[in-house]
This record gives structure tokens, C-alpha cells and sequence, in this order.
């Protein structure tokens, strides 16, 4: 037995003694009780819905994921036609998700099954982890969720149960860390009712083991946790060391033609909101009435700052500073290769929109509506 487990049992919990099997079923007898077994994905859990679903729930909220799920699996029902799928509608039916590479991902991944995988889902763990955006914690959600397989999980809920349960020090970004983590996990993990196990311990995360305010009176770990023992539960796991966040600023060009049409453009498929649909992004350096006469040959007849935003990324802030132009005329170059489009922006129509460009489109529709300019 593990050090972090010959200690866990000094606690005297009988619910929690120390023994893998008796972690395991204190896990389960909450769960009988407390845990959620009628999300829509629990309903008729196949590989394909449960995939689809864990990767909705990566930085998601249940709440938020569910109608995005009955719209995705509605639209797309199976592996074959999602892979048949145009990408476009896949990013479309994920506009306000966010972490839109999740979205290409699943899309590239089903385009992978039908091609090499003569359209079955892979169910051996190695294979599945071979697929884009599927990590090992995933593909053993899936396999455990939906077949039953005994297989570790290790999201960032359960990575905060058992750091708690264990007292594991450290950042789980390390290496040795995450390894130890991932040693608990598989320790722990039953081969009896893995499906309901794995389910409990992202619940328990997420409903009573939280980040700030855990509610250790209601947990049926407590009695035999450490960290709660040392009076300190949320000091674990240790924040990831701090770095200063970066900040990126960028300008948009929100371009309104007489007819109070709005410019849209595609951005390449890597990098920042690959794949979607977004206004123009101008140069480092450019302006606006430049860019105007440069991109579409006219002038602006009425040209807007509007208030800066800001918008967070994984790894950085997106300062977007979004300029208003109202053309004087129709352009010249109305449409060109696929890659933009003039679009009503108070219904822009079924394409990929990053959230906060939706919103911006819906400022610059209100602002066309409110434009009381001679030209149209
Ligand atoms: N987060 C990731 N997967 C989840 C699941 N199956 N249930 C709840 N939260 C989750």
C-alpha cells in the first residue's frame, strides 16, 4: 500500500479505512444517492454520445452543455455523420461554446473513424488515446462511462479530490505530480460499477469537493481526508506558480455597407478562433479608414471607435478595440474566395461565430439601425 494510503488510514474512518476498496465504496453509496444519473448522455450512453459529451464538459458546466448536446447529437446523430459533416456546420452548432479546437477536434476525429476505422469506434484505450483530442483521462471516461471498462479517469475534479484525500503536494502540471495523481487514481478505481465510480468522483468535484469552498461536512471522504485533517482542504491542490498573464491587443473592423450588411471574414484554421467567422482583423499598425480604402475601395462616411473589451484566452487577454464603419457606398470587391461574406448582423445565419463577436455584430446592427445618415 502506498504511503499516502497507509497514512490515509490513521483517520479511523470505517467508510474510509484506508483500503482501495473501502475509497471506492464510500464513493458509491453517495453516489446511489446523490449523484446525477439522468443527464442526456446517461441516456442510451454510447462511445459516440459519451465522447461527444466528455468533450463538451472540458471546461463547461453541466448546465451550459446539456442544450448544446441535444442540438449536436440531434444535428449529428453518429460517428458517420458527423465525419460527413462540413466543418463549418460543426463550428456552427458549437458558436458560444467556446475552445472551438474541441470542435474541430471531435470533427477531425470522426473524419479518422470512418477512414481508418471503417467507421467503428475504437475500444481499446491505446488506440482511442491516438485520437485528436483525446487524452488519456478522456478516453477512459468514455470506455468506463459507456462500455463498462476499468479504466482511471483523472479530470481536474478528481485530480482535486485525490489531491485532497492524499494531501499530494504540489502543482498536478508537474510531471511527478500528475504521476502520483494518476497512481492514486488507478489504485482506487474499482472493477465493479466503474461507470458510476468515475461519474461520482467528477460530481463530487464538482458539486462538493469545489475549488474555493468545499463542503466537507456533506463529503463521505471526510472523515479519512488529510487535507481536511490538516484544517486546510482548500490549499490543495497547489496553484499552478504565477506567471503574468500576456496581453494581445488586436482591432476589428466592424464594416457596414448602405445596405447595412456586415463584413464577415474566415479566419485560417490554426491559431485564434481557427475555422470561424469573424470581422476583419486589422495590421499591426493600420487604421481603420486605411483599411477601408485598401480592402474595399471606398471611403467611410462615418467611422466609430467603440469601447474597447477584453477577452480571455487559455494562455493570454485579447484587448479588441472594434471600429464602427458605415460605407459610403457599395464596395467593390463584394465577395471574394469563400473566405468572406456580407451578412445581416442581426442574423448572421447558420456559420461559426465566436461569442464575443456575436455580441459585437448585435452592437453594430443597433448602431446601423440608429445611423440617421442621408445615403441610404
Ligand atoms: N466533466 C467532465 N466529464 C464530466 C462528466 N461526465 N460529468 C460531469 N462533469 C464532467
Amino acid at each position: 500500500m502506498s504511503d499516502a494510503l497507509a497514512r490515509s488510514s490513521a483517520g479511523g474512518s470505517r467508510a474510509w479505512s484506508g483500503e482501495p476498496d473501502a475509497f471506492a465504496a464510500a464513493v458509491l453509496e453517495w453516489f446511489r444517492v446523490h449523484g446525477r444519473t439522468d443527464l442526456p448522455w446517461q441516456r442510451d450512453p454510447t462511445p459516440y454520445r459519451v465522447w461527444v459529451s466528455e468533450i463538451m464538459l472540458q471546461q463547461t458546466q453541466v448546465a451550459v452543455v446539456i442544450p448544446y448536446f441535444g442540438r449536436f447529437t440531434a444535428r449529428f446523430p453518429d460517428v458517420a455523420v458527423l465525419a460527413a459533416a462540413e466543418q463549418d456546420d460543426v463550428l456552427h452548432l458549437w458558436s458560444g461554446l467556446g475552445y472551438y479546437a474541441r470542435a474541430r477536434n471531435l470533427h477531425r476525429a470522426a473524419c479518422r473513424i470512418v477512414d481508418q476505422h471503417d467507421g467503428r469506434f475504437p475500444e481499446d484505450i491505446g488506440l482511442l488515446q491516438t485520437l485528436p483530442g483525446i487524452g488519456r483521462s478522456t478516453a477512459g471516461a468514455i470506455l468506463s462511462l459507456s462500455l463498462g471498462q476499468r479504466q482511471p479517469i483523472l479530470d481536474g475534479n478528481c485530480k482535486r479530490v485525490l489531491a485532497r484525500c492524499f494531501a499530494v503536494e504540489g502543482w498536478p502540471g508537474r510531471t511527478a505530480v500528475l504521476a502520483e495523481l494518476w497512481r492514486l487514481a488507478e489504485l482506487l478505481t474499482p472493477a465493479d460499477e466503474v461507470g458510476g465510480y468515475n461519474q461520482a468522483m467528477m460530481d463530487l468535484g464538482a458539486t462538493l469537493c469545489t475549488r474555493g469552498s468545499p463542503a466537507c461536512a456533506r463529503c463521505p471522504l471526510s472523515a479519512g481526508c488529510i487535507a481536511r485533517r490538516q484544517g486546510n482542504p482548500a490549499a490543495y491542490p497547489a496553484p499552478k506558480p504565477k506567471r503574468d498573464t500576456p496581453v494581445r491587443t488586436a482591432g476589428f473592423v466592424l464594416a457596414l455597407d448602405p445596405a447595412g450588411r456586415l463584413l464577415l471574414e474566415r479566419r485560417p484554421p490554426d491559431g485564434i478562433w481557427g475555422g470561424l467567422w469573424v470581422p476583419p482583423q486589422l495590421a499591426a499598425g493600420e487604421l481603420p479608414d486605411q483599411w477601408c480604402l485598401n480592402r474595399l475601395g471606398c471611403e467611410p462616411r462615418r467611422l466609430e471607435m467603440l469601447p474597447p473589451r477584453r477577452h480571455t484566452f487559455t494562455h493570454f487577454h485579447l484587448d479588441i478595440q472594434p471600429y464602427a464603419v458605415l460605407l459610403a457606398r457599395e464596395p467593390a470587391t463584394v465577395a471574394d474566395a469563400g473566405g468572406r461574406a456580407w451578412v445581416d448582423p442581426a442574423a448572421p445565419g447558420a456559420i461559426g461565430l465566436p461569442a464575443p463577436m456575436r455580441r459585437l455584430l448585435t452592437e453594430a446592427a443597433s448602431l446601423y439601425r440608429h445611423d440617421d445618415g442621408d445615403s441610404r
